[in-house]
């Protein structure tokens, strides 16, 4: 699949890499055309730096790997708000959060919900967040294969991305509506700030087994 990825950074080479070593044809832009070429580089022989002007006209789905700061930005580059996104799955990895008090820079809403604002009609999916890069492409066994918590409104844009999460190694685990984004970019402040304070994130939450509290009837589904 040609897959879009928008951001020329540390993201947008790792996960270049790993969906390239899936088969894929990453296509990476950002404002800079010489660091979308050095990435492109970065990624492999399967990858291309693409104009960002004409990136949405040749691919399938888009990956936002850029800074919170730059994320209007860049999507202006591609025609967001003129609508070249709509009907495209857009997955938005950013990270709108201060690490040092775990606030959200969004005053309300999320990054992603700017996403679907500046690109009227894109069927933005909130993922990869949370996961350093360099975490894929996960080839250990599948019991233990990442959880890729996952959030958007529309259900065929969430398969979308939940294949593109499985070509990683990762399980997708949708949690709602592309209202749930904020909590998911919430828990990137909560993850760091666990990481500031000397522990693994990993051991900071409760080991849950929900076919044990099915058994016991203690969920509702
Ligand atoms: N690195 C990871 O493992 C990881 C994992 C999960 C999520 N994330 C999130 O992914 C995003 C990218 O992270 P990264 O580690 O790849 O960062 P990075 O290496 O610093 O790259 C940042 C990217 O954002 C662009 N950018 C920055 N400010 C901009 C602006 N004002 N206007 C337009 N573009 C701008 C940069 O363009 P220039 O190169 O032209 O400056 C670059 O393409 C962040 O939101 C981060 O929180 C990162």
């Amino acid at each position: 699949m040609n897959l879009g990825i928008l951001g020329t950074g540390n993201l947008a080479v790792t996960l270049g890499r790993a969906w390239a070593t899936a088969g894929h044809s990453p296509l990476v832009a950002g404002r800079d055309p010489m660091r979308a070429r050095r990435a492109a580089g970065r990624i492999g022989p399967a990858a291309e730096a693409a104009d960002p002007a004409g990136l949405a006209a040749r691919v399938d789905a888009l990956v936002i790997a850029v800074a919170w700061e730059g994320l209007e930005a860049a999507l202006s580059l591609v025609g967001g708000l003129q609508g070249a996104l709509a009907g495209m799955t857009v997955i938005d990895c950013t990270n709108p959060v201060d690490y040092a008090t775990g606030d959200l820079k969004p005053a309300s809403g999320s990054a992603a919900a700017l996403v679907a604002h500046s690109a009227p009609g894109a069927r933005v999916v909130k993922a990869l967040h949370l996961f350093a890069g360099a975490s894929w492409p996960y080839a250990g066994p599948r019991e233990s294969a990442p959880v890729v918590a996952i959030c958007g409104d529309e259900p065929e844009a969430l398969d979308h991305a939940a294949a593109l999460i499985g070509d990683l190694g990762g399980r997708a685990a949708v949690v709602g509506g592309l209202g749930s984004a904020r909590q998911l970019e919430e828990v990137a402040g909560f993850v760091m700030r666990v990481v500031a304070a000397g522990h693994n994130p990993r051991l900071a939450v409760p080991d849950v087994d929900p076919a044990l509290l099915r058994a016991a009837g203690t969920t509702t589904d």
